[in-house]
């Protein structure tokens, strides 16, 4: 982004990224109109980009003509970083003087070991700022017209990471039984065992649910299904990762707001 674009967009006070600093930033599910200023603001002044694999290609795009982009996911077939490596390079470049943007997908505390790699950096004395994110189990469902809560419908809503459904020590038939909306991350593989759980903990296998693949990006996929079929209907329109799964009556409302909005549209 040329400096001119980027001052346009950013607000008069935006925070500075200084040398030797970093900002561990969410860069949201994707469309990046959902970045938030301060994260923009993050991407025009770094000069070293550390990003996941779910970063959206158009938002480091966003990064300024002097940043140079690291890779640092554990997705998309290239070797896995791990965890330590990550906070180790984090230290290096921010010694080194660089101002340094790590950039996560969504939001970076939600299932994205953003305090981690705080705590990490708080603890070899380099000064960081965590910037939150939209995070893709909120703006997923309000993408797909499906409202996280509706008055009279839900008063909590559930966010649950679905990975090692069995030996994570999850209580999924406690989850069940508080009636709550549940969104899982993460959960794609071990879909059939969850939904098993949850019905096994009494949600009726009517429940709608929903899966949304690749929330606002570019080939983005919604499929309503329910929980008895869901890990089927997953298998059979062959769909992939990154997906979040939503479980319970809301995912009814999007038939009914989808008109809405496509009156909305037409009357416009
Ligand atoms: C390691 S977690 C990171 C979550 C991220 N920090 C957030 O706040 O959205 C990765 C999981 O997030 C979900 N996810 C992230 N981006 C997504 C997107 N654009 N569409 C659907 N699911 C997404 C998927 O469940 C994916 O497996």
């Amino acid at each position: 982004m040329n400096n001119r674009r980027a001052a346009a967009v950013m607000r008069a006070d935006a925070p500075v990224l200084a040398p030797g600093h970093v900002w561990l930033a969410g860069a949201g599910p994707g469309d990046p109109g959902l970045l938030t200023l301060d994260a923009l603001a993050g991407l025009s002044q770094a000069d070293v980009v550390v990003h996941d694999a779910l970063v959206d290609r158009r938002v480091l795009a966003l990064a300024g003509s002097q940043a140079r982009l690291e890779f640092a996911g554990k997705r998309g077939g290239r070797p896995s970083a791990e965890q330590r490596d990550i906070s180790t390079r984090l230290i290096e470049l921010a010694r080194a003087g660089h101002r340094v943007l790590r950039l996560k997908g969504g939001d970076p505390c939600m299932f994205g070991r953003g305090g981690e790699e705080a705590l990490a950096l708080s603890a070899a004395g380099v000064p960081f700022r965590i910037i939150p994110g939209v995070t893709a189990g909120l703006a997923g469902l309000t993408a797909a017209a499906i409202p996280a809560t509706f008055r009279g419908m839900n008063r909590a809503l559930i966010l649950a990471a679905g990975y090692g459904a069995d030996d994570d020590g999850l209580d999924w038939s406690a989850l069940a039984r508080t009636g709550q909306p549940i969104v899982l991350y993460m959960a794609m593989r071990n879909l059939a065992a969850i939904a098993d759980q949850l019905m096994r903990g009494g949600l009726p296998p009517s429940t709608p649910a929903a899966i949304v693949v690749s929330a606002t990006m570019a080939d983005e996929r919604i499929v309503v299904s329910t929980l008895e079929r869901v890990a089927a209907d997953a298998q059979d329109h062959q769909l992939g990762t990154p997906a979040i799964i939503i479980i319970g009556e809301i995912v009814r409302l999007r038939a009914r707001l989808m008109e809405a909005v496509r009156e909305g549209e037409a009357a416009t």
